[in-house]
């Protein structure tokens, strides 16, 4: 992993210091979420006296992922909190989920736990605006809370392409839960070009700034420019014409198959023009009400998908050349 020293130092600060509770690390497929968590967790680990790591990516209901970690917790263990030593997965299971859930807030309580949560954004739902649950992941919205509002020496986090909505509420309390939006990982790109073998420096820059610092993205170009202009990044410039390939295409695929009906509609909308858009501008283009649009924003702005400019009093809203070229080919 390149850079990402200043996101490991805050992390590192809200855990190990400030104690958070909760803590939700945001943005787009492929900017590095897994790799900055695991980065982190060899970074704190000797701080806990249990890791869990639980990858959500196939949606387990709560009571299915908790008794997992009373599971996992009670392998690793210290004492089995109202567990008896015998208990096996299948009777773990049996247990009803308050009685599971309160062993595992128990361990909280007692130990310092450092449980994280990858791919949180399969529990949620898909066609509607960022951060609703699936119907049937309703009540991970009372576990998150629990987590971020009892009180407990533990610390969880979760991965996700947004935030569940109530998460985004307890950051404005001054409870301890943040959130932490990743960006791209700007200048350090040029490591993982230099690792890739790629010429004329002086156009890194351009492929950087293109590609919004995604680090998925920008080893996905790397290795193409790599194969066919023999690494030579000014013979690719040279088209003039920004490349996605079928990686990043699948990526992509995934991401805007969640999106609401508006939110298509405003994207589309922004597609059409590589002059950012004011509000009014883009109410003059569809026809939705001003709630409408400004809702559509938000959701579309949680799931970094759009970009806010500020130009003198304006504010403007466009999308990066990404996005807009694979909104352009999917038209
Ligand atoms: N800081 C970094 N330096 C170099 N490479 C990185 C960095 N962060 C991520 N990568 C690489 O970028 C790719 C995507 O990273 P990662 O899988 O962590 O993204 P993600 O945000 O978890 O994506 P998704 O939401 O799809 O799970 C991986 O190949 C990873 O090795
Ligand atoms: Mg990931």
């Amino acid at each position: 992993m390149y850079g990402r020293i200043k996101e490991i130092s805050t992390l590192e600060n809200w855990i190990l210091q400030e104690n958070t509770r909760l803590i939700g690390i945001l943005g787009i497929s492929g900017i590095g979420k897994t790799t900055l968590s695991r980065h982190l967790l060899e970074k704190i680990q000797d701080n806990f006296d249990y890791i869990i790591w639980k990858n959500l990516y196939h949606a387990p209901s709560l009571s299915i992922l908790t008794a997992q970690l009373v599971l996992s917790l009670s392998n690793q263990t210290y004492i089995n909190f109202s567990l008896p030593k015998t208990t096996e997965k299948n009777s773990l299971l049996d247990l009803e989920l308050e009685t599971l859930l309160s062993i595992f807030y128990e361990y909280l309580r007692n130990y310092r736990c450092l449980i994280i949560l990858d791919n949180l954004q399969a529990i949620l739902a898909e066609s509607q605006f960022s951060g609703n649950y699936q119907n049937q992941f309703q009540n991970y919205s009372e576990f998150f809370q629990n987590i971020g509002e009892l009180p407990h020496q533990s610390c969880l986090i979760f991965n996700s392409w947004e935030s569940p909505l109530e998460i985004i509420n307890l950051t404005d309390l001054k409870t301890p839960v943040r959130i932490m939006s990743l960006n791209g990982i700007g200048e350090t790109a040029r490591e993982i070009f230099q690792a890739q073998n790629l010429s004329d420096e002086e156009t890194w820059q351009k492929l950087i700034d293109t590609y919004r610092g995604n680090p998925f993205y920008l080893k996905t170009v790397c290795r193409m420019i790599q194969e066919i202009f023999n690494g030579k990044v000014r013979d690719y410039l040279a088209y003039n014409s920004l490349f996605l390939g079928d990686e990043i295409i699948t990526k992509l695929e995934r991401y805007f198959q969640r999106l609401s009906l508006l939110e298509k509609q405003v994207i589309s909308q922004l597609s059409q023009s590589n002059a950012p858009a004011t509000v009014t501008e883009i109410l003059e283009k569809l026809p939705l009400s001003p709630p409408q649009v400004l809702q559509t924003i938000q959701s579309l702005g949680r799931r970094s998908l759009i970009e806010k400019i500020t130009e003198e009093e304006l504010t403007l809203f466009t999308l990066s050349p990404v996005i807009r070229e694979y909104v352009k080919q999917n038209s």
